[in-house]
């Protein structure tokens, strides 16, 4: 048994947890939320990394964890090296999808021989995601020959979290959003760029259901997994509740604490590095 540690801003990380957890069951996760400092996407570079570093290193100094997943795009397309350097666990980052989605966008070109249109890859992502040099590198290496267009917003990052925490999703303001990729010259793939996004794939499928939703959440389950079997795992206690941790304890975090306790999660802790 593991002890995996899943980190976001908020409860984006959920995304990636439940492939997690339907792959790997008995391992004892923890997750920590930086809700103080939400959201990430409009932080500066600067503020992102030093905060990021400073919480990571102290929270792992104080708890037995094996595997860290940051589960958040915003922060990997960025932090990831100066936390590769100050830990010696092994840390797995998220980023955009791009890879995978300019296969299928590829393929349906291919598929479709009847008409020459380019295909076309939507990134949807945090404002901060979407301005990385990491994420323009990304695109150049594997969509160079595609169009690719890109919409940063932080409303839909608040959408996901209202949702979670049991709000209605306001399909006229999802609609307004993702108005510039409505209509024929749309995408025909659209990479969740976020790990907020997936929890509201559903919506998001029912403003553009000609668009294939791609996301990150898979392929970071397929590498915890390989690198469990490397051996890095190695636990002694193993608790059946998850242990959720937030960084200010608020009366929202409280209510954000009841959607984790439907995912297997214990109380709410309080971490300030
Ligand atoms: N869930 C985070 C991501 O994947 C971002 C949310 C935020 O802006 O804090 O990018």
């Amino acid at each position: 048994m593991a002890n995996i540690l899943i980190f976001d801003s908020g409860m984006g990380g959920l995304s990636v947890y439940r492939e997690l957890k339907s792959r790997l069951p008995d391992q004892q996760y923890y997750y920590l939320f930086d809700n103080a400092c939400f959201p990430y996407g409009e932080l500066s570079e600067t503020s992102l990394v030093e905060r990021a570093v400073e919480l990571f290193t102290s929270f792992i100094a104080q708890h037995p964890v094996d595997i860290a997943i940051i589960a958040c795009n915003t922060a990997s397309t960025h932090v990831l090296p100066a936390l590769r350097t100050r830990l010696t666990i092994p840390i797995v980052g998220v980023v955009p999808a791009i890879k995978p989605a300019a296969k299928y966008s590829r393929q349906q070109q291919m598929a479709n021989l009847t008409t020459s249109k380019l295909g076309h890859i939507g990134l949807l992502a945090t404002p901060g995601t979407v301005s990385r040099p990491y994420t323009a590198k990304l695109i150049d290496s594997f969509a160079a020959d595609l169009q690719v267009s890109m919409l940063g917003t932080t409303e839909l990052v608040k959408m996901a979290e209202d949702k979670l925490s049991g709000l209605p999703v306001d399909m006229a303001q999802l609609y307004k959003l993702l108005t510039p990729w409505l209509g024929e010259q749309g995408p025909d793939t659209l990479v969740l760029g976020c790990t907020h996004f997936p929890l509201l794939a559903d919506e998001i499928n029912q403003c553009m259901p000609n668009a294939k939703l791609i996301d990150s959440g898979e392929a970071i389950a397929r590498r915890v997994i390989s690198l469990l079997v490397e051996g890095k795992g190695g636990a002694e206690q193993v608790n059946q509740e998850g242990r959720l941790f937030c960084t200010h304890l608020t009366k929202k975090a409280r209510q954000q604490a009841r959607a984790f306790s439907k995912e297997g999660f214990g109380a709410l802790e309080c971490f300030i590095p």
